[in-house]
């Protein structure tokens, strides 16, 4: 899905080119068959992209001392960090909360009200930015192109037999914008 959409997500790309992967070195499992069919070969059949988005082909490489796989459970907390902050935002991965019971900053909805600063700034110079969306899906819906494109990857799996990209449960994203 990277290698079609880029990295960037929807919100996104209303103000960026899409990014994409340039390598992708695994450090364990690796298996350069299995890994370039999935990377590659998956969508060759996607057809032709609009302008800015390409069907990416990312250089594939294992590392020379194979790890061994850590099995046992994954840890029961995240932590980001972002430049130049002196706190760590600390997840309980049960909660998805920060520690401290409050939203994570990298939540839908803060990163939400990011974009919508940054569009509204925008707005008074881009025509097509005029009308602020309110809904969260609504302003990625808005990403018209990507949105576009994105359908069309997911007509390409279902053609090439690779059934249907599991969506994500529709009412997490009917939020509205409160700043
Ligand atoms: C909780 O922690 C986050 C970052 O870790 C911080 O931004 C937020 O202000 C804190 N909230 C409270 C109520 O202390
Ligand atoms: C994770 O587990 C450790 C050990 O049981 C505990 O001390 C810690 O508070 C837990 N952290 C979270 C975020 O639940
Ligand atoms: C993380 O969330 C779980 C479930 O609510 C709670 O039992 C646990 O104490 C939390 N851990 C911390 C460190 O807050």
């Amino acid at each position: 899905r990277w290698n079609v959409l880029g990295l960037q997500g929807a919100l996104l790309s209303h103000f960026i080119e899409p990014i994409y992967l340039y390598s992708i070195i695994v450090g364990s499992l690796h298996h350069t068959g299995h890994l370039t069919r999935v990377m590659s070969r998956r969508f060759e059949e996607i057809g032709p992209l609009p302008m800015l988005y390409r069907h990416n082909q990312p250089l594939l490489s294992g590392i020379s001392k194979m790890e061994v796989r850590q099995s046992g459970k994954s840890p029961n907390f995240s932590v980001n960090w972002i430049l130049g902050d002196i706190e760590l935002d600390v997840i309980n991965a049960t909660t998805g909360r920060s520690t401290n019971g409050s939203s994570s900053r990298l939540c839908k909805h803060v990163l939400y009200a990011c974009w919508a600063r940054l569009y509204g700034k925008l707005s008074t110079r881009v025509p097509s930015h005029r009308d602020m969306p309110l809904i969260y899906c609504e302003a990625k819906l808005a990403a018209q192109t990507y949105h576009s494109v994105k359908q069309q990857l997911f007509k390409a799996f279902q053609k090439a037999g690779l059934g249907t990209w599991m969506k994500k449960p529709p009412e997490q994203d009917q939020f509205l914008l409160t700043v």
